[in-house]
């Protein structure tokens, strides 16, 4: 087998393909009408699928490849070999990771060797052989019984090639060499791991000697239009003669029909979903008419152990979360997805922007530094040498993918800059498909001078989109990237929501992005650098809305939440609903109502609302308000058909009586060098005058604290944290913050009047002049209440504060802790939408939650009351507004441990549980890559001021 001559072609831009198929749709032949309507390809005659355990030998060079291999490997296909143990994952995000010296790769060039044997009989023999690459990276060259066929490169496009002269009957080898690069690398600097090898289907089909090769159906006002004479449709089972009236595909209610093609002896069915895209003179996105909000995420194909490889089932499981998540859009970032992926959406109800496999964002870095440069001639979109490379990338997608229902949009690649090669891709898609709308983010950069369909942006601030929404440019605007998943967050989708429900041509966005990317080892999640990486990205790929698992986070449900489709409101007894759904009528779900007084329902009922999409009724409900309540009163108002698909709550106007609590009488108090002892009928207290706060508690004969209570503000920075985190904290690459990390408290006056410790102080970090002085009295009761009033002042020029509160230490039991605030999932103020006002139950394990880099978590808002290991923190105190609530945070890990930590395995549970609590806790925000956290979400305020009480809980 002589290769080696053939290998350097791979640098070579007039051989990005050897004898591969042009590009025709995406079908399976099935041998007859039964088996193309029941539509499972395994059991068509005509189609053999290659997946299994292949021979495999991996080569650390090209050139080292001998033609005849002796050693030979087991590797599954698909499969990326990385996963396998040749060679490390390596995970980069915009730098190349070799250099930017196009069209020339590394030297050192990885080759994958496959090998497998097929048996064909004699009847397929007869017919014509192809084989079918779904998805190869980074390129790859095809040989049957020691012959090359042909090569191909574009690691998420199809590959296909007519083998029929290669093959013969009985026992036929295959054989493929793949390379780790090629030319087509720099066209693929998506920010991924770069994984290598045969990651989607191989297979065979049988056809028919000069059977059809490409098939479009086109939808022409609401009628199928198929390029072949011979076809049938049927409506589920039922063939159809004509099809006068329709019924619509929307991704709501995902109708399809099914058209089989007779050619020859093969039957080809498609699945059909009739539906008309258009835009409105406002801007607005029009689905079959109805102006529809893109509720987006984008989504990678990424798995913890098999790489870039999803299997079906997988995919599903995936389609089925983002469809209880209220998701009905998916940018299949960067590049198209497997096949099987659109058809999935076509049957399940997505709107899909169809993104082409082209990302050339390493080309800013090229001299150091992160420049756009794009007018420079070095930027290969601009080099006519590289136009065929990048157009036949993006019509190798729209051949493929143009008989999907779901793909509303073709997106020409991302973080491309932008060059004369898009004018010719936006040109050819234009020309070819005028049905659907064109995007490309990159057109940003040369304002209007590009003829896109569709103004889209990533990460614009919630102003920068109001901005557009208010200027004459009436074309739809599309966030193509926004809310930045990573870690905690986002906190910000809600925010977004107002607006794009405010203005019609804001027509929605894709949440950055569906699902972290990592590589699961000895259970323990690692990202780039873990690897042993040049040049890296570190956690930046752990940005996704689910977890690599799938398993929902906070994150997660702010998502659903502000894409839900119902927006309620109440006055008085009248519930006011409106119908977001685009193409359902609420009727199809339950609404139910309760209203609940200090945790308990007083009321509740349920709706069958007879709401059309887009409308709003009100109904009147029957309930009588309590005259007054402790805590709070809420209406929950919910949607459900099998689950939740919505959920708001509205606080009713009850007035709140303060609590009980009899602060008449005195304790005795003793003052002992630096300490006051406090003694009750049931209590001892200790304050330790020093450091101006409680060091023991004892009730009923048992110690609750297990150290001396602290005023602090740090939290283990979020993700989202990732920039304001060098102004609060000193770290070691950073010198210039409020050091707040390394905070020294002063007390600098602590006095005992009557039954009130009166303590005057300040916090400061190291080297620095104090950011917070405070007055903090501690009155305690006769029977034992202790009533903390505080007042701060920040320093005019600080930053915001990550959090302000007390931090007490408890003795760990783990056990069962109960409270009233938002819960039961962790919130923050701006990431709350999917909690709601309650009585909940929880305990410190349970608050965890397994960020992939540790970070702070586990808060909870609107509080009223924590009752937690013999002890009642409480909003309640008789001299103070009942308005008042609190933050908590309960944990086994203190701030500092996970600000240290790196991946899960590193963190170490502290000896005592942990209990903030808190004035308040910032907000989250997407400034891992978005814009700054909203103003009004900074703990910001200068004069603060904070009550709470403590007292015995049995
Ligand atoms: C965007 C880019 C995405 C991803 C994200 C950061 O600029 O398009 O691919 O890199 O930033 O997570
Ligand atoms: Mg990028």
């Amino acid at each position: 087998m002589k290769m080696n001559e053939k290998l350097r072609n791979y640098e070579n831009l007039n051989l990005i393909q050897e004898n591969r198929e042009p590009q025709r749709s995406y079908y399976i032949p099935y041998d007859s009408l039964e088996k193309a309507l029941e539509g499972n390809k395994e059991n068509s005659s005509y189609y053999k699928l290659l997946n299994g355990s292949w021979d495999f030998a991996y080569f650390k060079r090209d050139i080292d490849v001998p033609d005849i291999i002796t050693k030979w490997d087991k590797i599954p296909v698909p499969s990326n070999w990385q996963m396998h143990g040749y060679e490390a994952p390596y995970y980069t995000n915009v730098n190349y990771p070799y250099p930017v010296d196009a069209p020339f790769v590394p030297d050192d060039n990885p080759c994958g060797v496959y090998q497998m044997d097929f048996n064909i009989n004699k009847e397929w023999a007869q017919k014509d052989s192809y084989i079918v690459f779904e998805g190869v990276n980074s390129c790859l060259y095809l040989y049957v019984n020691d012959k090359l066929v042909g090569s191909s490169q574009g690691s998420h496009l199809q590959s296909e090639f007519n083998i029929s002269k290669y093959v013969k009957v009985g026992n036929n080898k295959l054989t493929v060499k793949v390379l780790k690069w090629c030319v087509g690398s720099y066209l693929e600097d998506q920010d991924f791991f770069r994984l290598s090898g045969i990651f989607r289907d191989v297979y065979l089909l049988s056809r028919d000697k000069g059977s059809v090769h490409d098939i479009e159906i086109k939808i022409v006002n609401k009628t199928i239009s198929v390029s072949e004479k011979d076809y049938v449709i049927y409506e589920g089972k039922n063939k159809i003669e004509t099809l006068a009236n329709p019924i619509l595909w929307n991704a709501e209610k995902p109708f399809l029909y099914t058209l089989v093609v007779k050619n020859k002896s093969e039957f080809i069915p498609f699945k059909v979903g009739i539906r008309d895209i258009k835009v409105s003179t406002e801007g607005e996105l029009l689905i079959n008419g109805m102006s529809v909000k893109l509720k987006g995420v984008n989504r990678h194909e990424t798995h913890p152990t098999l790489g870039h490889y999803t299997p079906y089932d997988e995919m599903k499981v995936e389609l089925l979360k983002m469809k209880e998540l209220n998701i009905n859009c998916i940018r299949t970032s960067h590049y198209p997805p497997s096949p099987e992926f659109l058809n999935l959406c076509d049957e399940l109800g997505f709107y899909v922007v169809d993104e082409t496999d082209i990302e050339i964002h390493g080309f800013v870095s090229r001299n150091g530094g992160y420049q756009y440069d794009i007018e420079n001639p070095e930027w290969i979109c601009n080099q006519k040498q590289w136009e065929n490379a990048f157009v036949e990338r993006v019509q190798r997608m729209v051949e493929r993918d143009k008989n999907h229902s779901s793909v509303i949009m073709w997106s020409m690649g991302n973080e491309s800059g932008y060059g004369s090669n898009h004018d010719v891709m936006i040109n050819w898609t234009k020309n070819r498909d005028s049905s659907r709308l064109v995007h490309y983010e990159g057109a940003s950069l040369v304002n209007d001078k590009s003829s896109v369909d569709v103004v889209s942006r990533m990460y614009t601030s919630v102003e920068g989109i109001e901005e557009f929404a208010k200027s004459d440019d009436m074309r739809p605007f599309f966030l193509c990237e926004y809310s930045h998943a990573m870690g905690n967050g986002p906190g910000d989708v809600y925010d977004y929501w107002k607006r794009i429900y405010q203005y019609p041509k804001l027509i929605g966005g894709c949440v950055w992005e569906w699902a972290d990317h990592t590589v699961l080892v000895d259970g323990t999640y690692k990202y780039g650098g873990d690897f042993g990486e040049v040049t890296h990205d570190g956690n930046f790929c752990c940005d996704g809305m689910v977890f690599a698992d799938r398993s929902f986070k906070a994150g997660s449900l702010e998502v659903k939440a502000a894409y839900q489709y119902i927006k309620t409101e109440i006055i008085e007894n009248k519930l006011k609903v409106t119908n977001l759904y685009d193409f359902t009528n609420l009727n199809e779900y339950k609404l139910l109502w309760k209203v609940a007084s200090d945790g308990e329902v007083i009321a509740q009922g349920e709706l069958n609302c007879d709401i059309k999409p887009h409308d709003t009724k009100q109904y009147i409900l029957d309930f009588t308000l309590p005259k007054s309540c402790e805590l709070g009163c809420y209406m929950d108002v919910s949607l459900e058909k099998e689950y939740e698909v919505a959920m708001e709550q509205h606080s009713l106007d009850v007035e709140i009586l303060n609590g009980n609590s009899d602060l008449q009488g005195t304790a005795k108090f003793e003052e002992e060098s630096e300490l006051i002892k406090i003694t009750g009928e049931d209590f001892t207290y200790t304050f330790n005058k020093h450091y101006g706060n409680f060091e023991s508690l004892i009730v009923d004969g048992s110690e609750r604290l297990a150290g001396i209570t602290k005023l602090t503000v740090w939290r283990a920075p979020t993700d989202n944290d990732r920039n304001v985190k060098y102004k609060w904290g000193l770290f070691e690459d950073n010198r210039s913050g409020e050091n707040l990390n390394r905070i020294f408290s002063k007390v600098y006056s602590c006095e005992l009047k009557g039954n009130k410790i009166l303590v005057s102080g300040s916090l400061a970090g190291i080297s620095r002049s104090p950011f917070l002085k405070f007055n903090t009295s501690f009155t305690v009761s006769a029977c034992g209440e202790i009533e903390v009033e505080f007042q701060g002042k920040v320093k005019e020029d600080c930053v915001y504060l990550p959090r302000l509160g007390f931090e007490f230490e408890i003795p760990k039991k783990n056990e069962k802790f109960k409270y009233y605030g938002m819960g039961p999932t962790e919130n923050y103020m701006d990431m709350c939408h999917h909690t709601s006002v309650g009585m909940f139950e929880s305990c410190a394990k349970e608050e965890y939650v397994p960020y992939i880099v540790p970070q702070e978590h586990g808060n909870h808002t609107k509080a009223k009351e924590l009752c937690i290991g013999g002890l009642k923190f409480s909003s309640l105190g008789v001299n103070f507004s009942s308005n008042n609530q609190f933050e908590f945070n309960v944990s086994n890990y203190t701030s500092e441990v996970l600000t240290n930590a790196k991946h899960t395995d590193e963190l170490i549970e502290n000896e005592n549980t942990i209990v903030r609590i808190d004035y308040k806790n910032s907000g989250i925000g997407s400034n891992s890559c978005g814009p700054e956290l909203i103003d009004e979400y900074r703990l910001k305020e200068k004069d603060i001021s904070f009550q709470f009480s403590i007292s015995k809980f049995i």
